[in-house]
Formats: structure tokens, C-alpha cells, sequence
């Protein structure tokens, strides 16, 4: 059995297909869901399907190394970000060698790194009158958005597009590919 970790800090729609996708497969789990908000939707959602979720404050997650004891408690082998806004420290992405994956809503190098998050990536792209966007997964390291990319999806933007409909373009994208390339990593591990 293979155990994933998803840390989330929002809706966790991601988090819901990713959820959905393995409910029934009988090799990989999600087994815990993480979040540093204790409001964060995606908390729900994790309780309605009886995973295990932890809630994280930053003075732990960057000045100990506790959530480690978590993540070898429940025997976590591969982490996916949905939607996880803190930048991950050192100690997480040793232990999580190629093991650990985000989900950006853009097609990287281009609208990454801080700041670029939700609604601002989708307006960005619509001020430079891009003729496409995307959605990138990458894996993760020191730096925000900067990891090996591992697969990139892409979506025309038409003329009369606003940055709303970009984003529900992306979406769905990002709800389509999240759960089958985490799928055929673990698979071809
Ligand atoms: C997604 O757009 C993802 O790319 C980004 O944060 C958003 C999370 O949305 N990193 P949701 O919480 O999964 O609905």
C-alpha cells in the first residue's frame, strides 16, 4: 500500500477528484489530508470521507521538524500540494525526494513564483493578452514554482475570455490530469 498526503489550504476541489480518484484502488491511499487552516474547506470534505486530516501552524512547520514524526506515523510516501500556499522547507523536501508534487494553475516559467497565486495568476495572463494558458505539475523544491516540471496541459483563451473564464478553464484541467499523473507516478515508482 502506498500513502499520499494532501496538504490544502482552500476549497479542495483538487483535493476532492484526487480523493475520488483512489477511493477505490487498492494499492494507494490517500491517507491523510493537511492544512494550516482550521476553516479550510477542504477539512470537510476530508472528514466526510473518514481521512485523517492535521492541522499545521507555521511556527512548527518551519522552526521543528515535528511534522516529520507525523508523516512516518502514518507511513506517508508521496505528498501532493493542492493548493498549499506556504513555501516548504529544506527538511520536508529532503525527506521527500521526487516524492513530493504541486499543482500550478499557469504554464511555468511563465506567472509562477510568490504572490502568483488563484485569481492574480488568471489576471496576469489575461493583462498580457496570452493566447493560452494551463496547468503545470511540478515536482517541489526550495522555491516557489521552481521544481522539475513533470507535465504541462494547456487551454486555448479566446478574445472574449474574461480572467473567470480562464480559471474555470484551468480548473478543469487541473481536475482532470491531478489525480491520473499522481496515479502514474505512484505507479511507476
Ligand atoms: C488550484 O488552482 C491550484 O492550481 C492552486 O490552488 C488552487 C486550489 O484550488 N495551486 P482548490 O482548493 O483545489 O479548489
Amino acid at each position: 500500500m502506498k500513502n499520499i498526503a494532501i496538504f490544502a489550504s482552500g476549497t479542495g476541489s483538487n483535493a476532492r477528484k484526487i480523493v475520488e480518484h483512489f477511493r477505490k484502488n487498492e494499492t494507494i491511499k490517500v491517507a491523510l489530508i493537511i492544512s494550516n487552516k482550521a476553516t479550510a474547506k477542504v477539512l470537510d470534505m476530508a472528514k466526510d470521507n473518514n481521512i485523517t486530516t492535521l492541522i499545521i501552524n507555521r511556527t512548527d512547520f518551519y522552526k521543528s521538524t515535528s511534522l516529520l514524526e507525523d508523516l512516518k506515523k502514518r507511513q506517508i510516501d508521496f505528498i501532493a500540494l493542492a493548493g498549499f500556499l506556504w513555501l516548504i522547507p529544506a527538511y520536508l523536501v529532503k525527506a521527500f525526494p521526487n516524492k513530493m508534487i504541486n499543482i500550478h494553475p499557469a504554464l511555468l516559467p511563465k506567472y509562477g513564483g510568490k504572490g502568483m497565486y488563484g485569481h492574480h495568476v488568471h489576471e496576469a495572463v489575461f493583462k498580457n493578452k496570452e493566447s493560452e494558458s494551463g496547468i503545470t505539475l511540478h515536482y517541489v523544491n526550495e522555491h516557489y514554482d521552481e521544481g522539475h516540471i513533470i507535465f504541462q496541459a494547456a487551454c486555448p483563451i479566446a478574445s472574449t475570455d474574461t480572467p473567470i473564464d480562464i480559471a474555470r478553464n484551468v480548473l478543469a484541467l487541473e481536475h482532470y490530469y491531478f489525480p491520473r499523473i499522481l496515479m502514474s507516478l505512484l505507479n511507476n515508482e
